[in-house]
């Protein structure tokens, strides 16, 4: 198993909370593209085994032409033995999915997944926030999908948004229950610095819900979810239990981000991607321009270091208090030295009697109370 991830950069504005790299600019997509193309090209041989899951993310990819989303994937998967694809995700905005579109996507390219930027159902969260689309235009797009035989749907929704209260947030699920998708990827709103939320949040002109309601509206997203037929697997990630796997989980769960949690090799490819081999991180140059050019001129366009032993360690334990499965201490035992494992057993131990941690076997999950503070818990428990 591998995954590849492709970063298209593109957007026609920012949202007011988003600090992912993008570009409102639409200038030199052909060059982007075939830099994205020459990437791959030269990284292709890194991974060993065949690529099994496709990523497009963004930005928003649903901004590249009819045209160009062909170009690109009859160039990117030319080379057939590298690939044995079962999930190939895209991220779509719902102004961008027209009935003609989605018909292209369908009919010229291999995509069997969506994942629609949706955000709220309520047109006065999606104007605040700088949205593009109304809640008739998520609906709609959502139902033509369907409609078209794309039977892989998930959803991205926020809350914890500026106004937000537990009425608004739940007739937001109820609108996605009713949707019969398969996934919902549920965040909190990230006040992340300099963004434009940031500053109007200073400025006074933008009001959060306090620390307590927060709380409330992750407690009531995950009760809903979970009561309404979804798998809860990792903190923002609902899966549709209405089809299982062998091993009783959803189907439905991203196999793609799943590998993220796994310990699976990946390879980003793009502007600010980010790879994953097992054994070091990289990242790439985060402006378009630079990483066009350095492509190009054939010259560094990536940083990289390798991971300790004790970087891979805390990232187990961050991935661990995130995700259904938790952490298991055998392989703590097993794969870390003696000294991790032994730190861990004494936090561990200290976070059970608090009922922060509870222990299944060899395996810890957080508690409700526990969930509440999962940074906290991650950090007692890293070294
Ligand atoms: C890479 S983003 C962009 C996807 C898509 N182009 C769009 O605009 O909807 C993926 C998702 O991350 C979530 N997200 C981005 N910034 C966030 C923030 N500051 N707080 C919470 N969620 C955020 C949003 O739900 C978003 O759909």
């Amino acid at each position: 198993m591998s995954g590849l991830y492709i970063h298209i950069p593109y957007c026609k504005q920012r949202c007011i909370y988003c600090d992912f790299y993008s570009s409102a600019t639409r200038e030199g997509k052909k060059e982007y593209i075939d830099a994205l193309i020459k990437e791959f090209e030269h990284r292709k041989d890194e991974i060993k085994e065949p690529i099994t899951t496709l990523y497009i993310g963004g930005g928003t990819p649903t901004t590249l032409t009819k045209k160009e989303i062909s170009y690109f994937f009859s160039n990117i998967l030319k080379d057939k033995e590298k690939f044995n694809l079962s999930e190939i995700t895209i991220e779509a905005n719902p102004e961008n999915l027209s009935q003609d579109y989605l018909e292209h996507l369908i009919k010229n390219t291999p995509i069997n997944r969506l994942s629609i930027g949706i955000q709220s159902f309520d047109n006065k969260d999606l104007e605040t926030i700088g949205r593009k689309h109304s809640k008739e235009d998520a609906i709609r797009a959502v139902k033509q999908a369907q409609d078209l035989g794309i039977n892989n749907i998930s959803i991205d929704l926020i809350y914890n948004l500026p106004q937000m209260d537990n009425e608004k947030l739940l007739s937001n699920l109820e609108i996605a229950k009713g949707l019969n998708i398969q996934h919902i990827s549920a965040y909190s709103l990230m006040v992340e610095e300099n963004t434009a939320l940031d500053k109007l949040i200073e400025k006074g002109k933008l009001i959060l819900p306090n620390e307590e309601e927060q709380i409330e509206q992750y407690d009531l997203t995950i009760d809903y979810l979970t009561k309404n037929g979804f798998e809860h697997y990792e903190t923002s990630s609902f899966a549709s239990l209405s089809k299982l796997s062998k091993n009783k989980e959803s189907a439905f769960r991203s196999k793609h981000n799943s590998s993220y949690w796994n310990n699976v090799p990946y390879i980003g490819v793009g502007a600010s991607a980010h790879s994953y081999n097992l054994e070091e991180r990289r990242w790439n140059v985060s402006d378009l321009n630079e990483y066009i050019e350095k492509i190009n001129k054939n010259e560094p366009y990536y940083e990289k270091e390798s991971l300790s032993i004790k970087d891979r360690y805390n990232e187990y334990i961050i991935v661990g208090t995130r995700i259904k499965e938790g952490l298991d201490s055998s392989y703590i035992e097993s794969t870390f030295a003696q000294s991790f494992s032994k730190h861990f057993q004494s936090q561990a131990q200290s976070l059970l009697k608090d009922k922060l941690l509870e222990k299944t076997n060899n395996n810890y999950t957080l508690t409700k109370e526990g969930e509440h503070i999962a940074n906290t818990i991650a950090l007692k428990l890293m070294k």
